[in-house]
């Protein structure tokens, strides 16, 4: 990883992602989580005050970048969750098949290389009846707004660490074999070529 990935990158992250909209889709999402939980992809820890420490049994967190996990291990959190972090990227999850009871997954789809084969690997470790909870952001439903995105994306994937602006998350989620129990849309504040935001609930039936 070069200098800029690893010193650099980490901070612009977690300023862009702890906007007063980005927190409140968390509070919608991560709450829900229970049991045994693997979050993919933690960043700079920000789900981590929004866990109810009360249903959680530990919290798997899943992040390949270093310099991510220096600002995640800083991050506000209550004493009583237990937090174990793991070097690694989405598309080699180290769990047993249909053990772990909650996925979190919020705005990491977009940054995932090969999200289909993070996805495959989220559904297969997931117990059957389990839960993934997602606040993404992803392709808009406007002709104009989707068209902006797929100009910008080469671009923006280069500055902005790998993040692509045009997914669509619920057609990724059902096409990995998730059922969708809650499937929200809406445009946040902000740029409408990066602020159209899915959250909801998926479950491996
Ligand atoms: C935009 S940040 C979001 C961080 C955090 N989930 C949040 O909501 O603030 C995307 C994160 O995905 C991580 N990431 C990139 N590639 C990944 C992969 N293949 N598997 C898991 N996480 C990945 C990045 O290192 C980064 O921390």
């Amino acid at each position: 990883m070069s200098i800029y990935q690893e010193k650099v990158l980490p901070y612009l992250v977690d300023l862009v992602c702890s906007s007063k909209s980005a927190s409140k889709q968390r509070k919608k999402v991560v709450p829900y989580a229970e049991g045994e939980v693997l979050e993919v992809g933690v960043g700079s820890g920000l789900n981590f005050p929004f866990y109810d420490v009360q249903k959680i049994t530990k919290i798997w967190a899943l992040e390949p970048s270093k310099g991510m996990q220096v600002l995640a291990k800083k991050a506000p959190r209550d004493p009583c969750l237990n937090i174990e972090f793991i070097t690694l990227s989405s598309e080699e999850l180290p769990f047993d098949e249909a053990s772990i009871d909650t996925i979190v997954i919020t705005y990491v789809l977009c940054t995932i290389p090969d999200v289909r084969i993070a996805l495959q690997q989220m559904f297969k470790v997931l117990k059957p009846g389990g839960k993934l909870l997602f606040s993404e952001h992803g392709r808009a439903p406007d002709a104009n707004i989707k068209f902006l995105q797929n100009l910008v994306n080469p671009f923006w994937r280069r500055v902005a660490g790998g993040c692509n602006l045009n997914r669509h998350i619920p057609n990724l989620l059902k096409e990995a074999g998730f059922i969708l129990q809650k499937d929200e849309r809406m445009y946040l504040p902000g740029f409408r070529f990066f602020s159209y935001n899915y959250w909801g609930t998926a479950v491996k039936s």
